[in-house]
């Protein structure tokens, strides 16, 4: 019997070795290569230690969001205590914003790097899924590379999940490097979006190596939704833009692109994939969505790197039957380098996120609603939009059935200032930002951004900001630059 062979245990047990309190890191982001048996097996253990009166809760770190087997099912177990660096699950959104969780919203590439600088408590057991196992301990890793490498430095113990699904046939996606740390860290060898630099493969310590837990789940990701009429008509612009940019010279051939979470982020992708014009495209991204299938099956994709690959049930089969064909096209890495800023300046990237208000200065909301309210997190959308070489932040004018207007006087939290954004778009038509002063920029945005039902409240908003503020570089109206906010907190309408 070998000595991995002896380590197969049942989720269960394996869920009885994690000590209350402890900080347990996790594989997976945006609800790819987490684990499911072992957290759901610790969400009963936690139950029934709460039922007969016993505290359990821990700290949990990962790459980024996990599906409902695991932030789900702990999160309604009470069992997380704090929990970081990045989320999109309904419970553990409503714990934070109830004041029950602890929620760090971290920039996801530089969460690894503060837990190996000692800025961040490093986890002490790791809970990862893997595709197969070797003897010697080596594993191939499974959909998202994440924080796994940065986390293993100083884990004490670690449980696996093999999941059969998947097995020797993911050799040769990831490539598995990390950044040293500063001071006088050498340079990251990736210029182009296809380099490799280091192996396919993690080797784990065969002494850290506690439990192994067979699993042949699937990620559980929400199936593919089609962009809806809003969605697609952001992406026309940005289309209709790139190309009056590369027109003028503004948009060199070779660049990647990157595109962040939500629906209209795929829509971009989707409409990449349907014109005929488009040529192929490479994608240096965090997470890999569905859109890069219809990409590939038209031929237009070229290489997508990313650190996950967030694919629907059905993609997940489609995916596995064709992979020996489509492996060449993708590299998952560390999260640390997916979203280094380092590597996103060298390669040339074209950032796409999405935002949920935007200023008529040029700031940008993407994760509190009314300025308190945690809607998912930053994810990785500053690591980008501070580092690409052309950024649209993009957004539906209104939510809410026209409730809420998603431009607004200032932003009532801070995600992406006015010094880092460039180009704004709604379904209303595009602003390009750049180059232009405060008072401009807010005139374009309106004009060009705003839905009309707003228009008329954003220009008196800039009208009185002209006539109040202290000075004109920016001419905010203090007094009322929450007007909207308190509106909509108070009547349920921004008008
Ligand atoms: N105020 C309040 N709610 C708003 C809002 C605003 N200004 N704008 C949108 N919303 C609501 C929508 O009504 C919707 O609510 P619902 O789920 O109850 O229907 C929800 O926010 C999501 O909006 P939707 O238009 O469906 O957008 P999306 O799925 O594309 O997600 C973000 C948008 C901003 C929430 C999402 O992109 C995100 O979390 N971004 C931050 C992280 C990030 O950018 N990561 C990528 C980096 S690579």
């Amino acid at each position: 019997m070998s000595f991995i062979s002896e380590k197969y245990c049942s989720a269960e047990t394996a869920a009885e070795m994690i000590r209350n309190g402890e900080v347990v890191g996790v594989s997976g982001f945006t609800i790819s290569g987490y684990p499911k048996l072992v957290p759901l097996a610790l969400a009963k253990r936690a139950e029934k230690l709460h039922a007969e009166g016993t505290d359990f809760s821990i700290t949990l770190f990962s790459g980024a969001s996990t599906g409902e087997s695991c932030d789900g099912a702990l999160i309604k177990a009470n069992a997380i205590a704090i929990r970081a660096p990045y989320q999109s699950n309904s419970g553990i959104r409503s714990s934070a914003n109830s004041g029950n969780l602890n929620y760090l919203d971290v920039h996801l590439g530089l969460m690894g790097t503060r837990v190996r600088e000692g800025y961040l408590p490093a986890p002490t057991t790791l809970i990862l899924e893997v595709a197969h196992i070797y003897d010697d301990g080596r594993v191939i890793l499974s959909t998202s590379g994440g924080n796994i490498v940065s986390f293993l430095e100083k884990a004490e113990r670690i449980i696996l999940e093999v999941n059969s699904r998947y097995g020797e046939k993911f050799a040769g996606l990831h490539d598995v490097f990390v950044p040293d740390l500063t001071p006088g860290s050498a340079p990251i060898p990736i210029r182009t979006v296809s380099d490799r630099v280091a192996g396919d493969m993690v080797q784990l310590d065969l002494e850290k190596i506690v439990a192994i837990v067979e699993s042949d789940c699937y990620d559980e990701v929400k199936p593919f939704v089609q962009p809806d009429s809003v969605s697609e008509t952001i992406a026309g612009y940005i289309l209709e833009f790139l190309a009056s940019e590369e027109k003028n010279g503004r948009l060199p051939k070779g660049l990647a692109y990157q595109s962040g979470v939500g629906n209209v982020a795929n829509a971009v992708l989707c409409a990449m994939a349907n014109n005929p014009n488009q040529g192929r495209v490479n994608l240096f991204t965090e997470v890999i969505q569905e859109a890069c299938i219809p990409l590939l099956q038209n031929d237009k994709l070229g290489v997508a790197s990313g650190t996950a690959l967030t694919l629907s049930a059905s993609a997940q089969d489609l995916f596995l039957k064709n992979i020996d064909n489509w492996k060449k096209h993708f590299v998952l890495r560390q999260q640390e380098i997916s979203n280094s800023a380092e590597v996103i300046r060298r390669v040339g990237v074209v950032s796409m996120n999405t935002a949920l208000e935007c200023d008529i200065f040029g700031n940008v909301n993407s994760s509190h609603v009314c300025g308190s309210a945690i809607m998912n997190g930053i994810g990785g959308a500053a690591d980008f939009a501070r580092n690409a070489r052309l950024g649209f932040f993009m957004t539906p004018s209104t939510a809410k059935n026209g409730a809420i207007s998603s431009i607004v006087p200032l932003v009532s939290h801070v995600d992406h200032t006015e010094h880092d954004t460039m180009i704004f778009v709604t379904e209303q038509g595009i602003a390009d930002l750049r180059g232009l002063s405060a008072e401009q920029r807010a005139s374009r945005v309106i004009e060009c951004c705003a839905h009309p039902d707003y228009k008329g409240l954003l220009r008196d908003s800039l009208k009185y900001g002209k006539m109040s503020a202290k000075g004109l570089h920016i001419p905010v109206d203090l007094e009322h630059a929450f007007d909207f906010h308190r509106n909509f907190m108070k009547n349920g309408s921004m008008r």
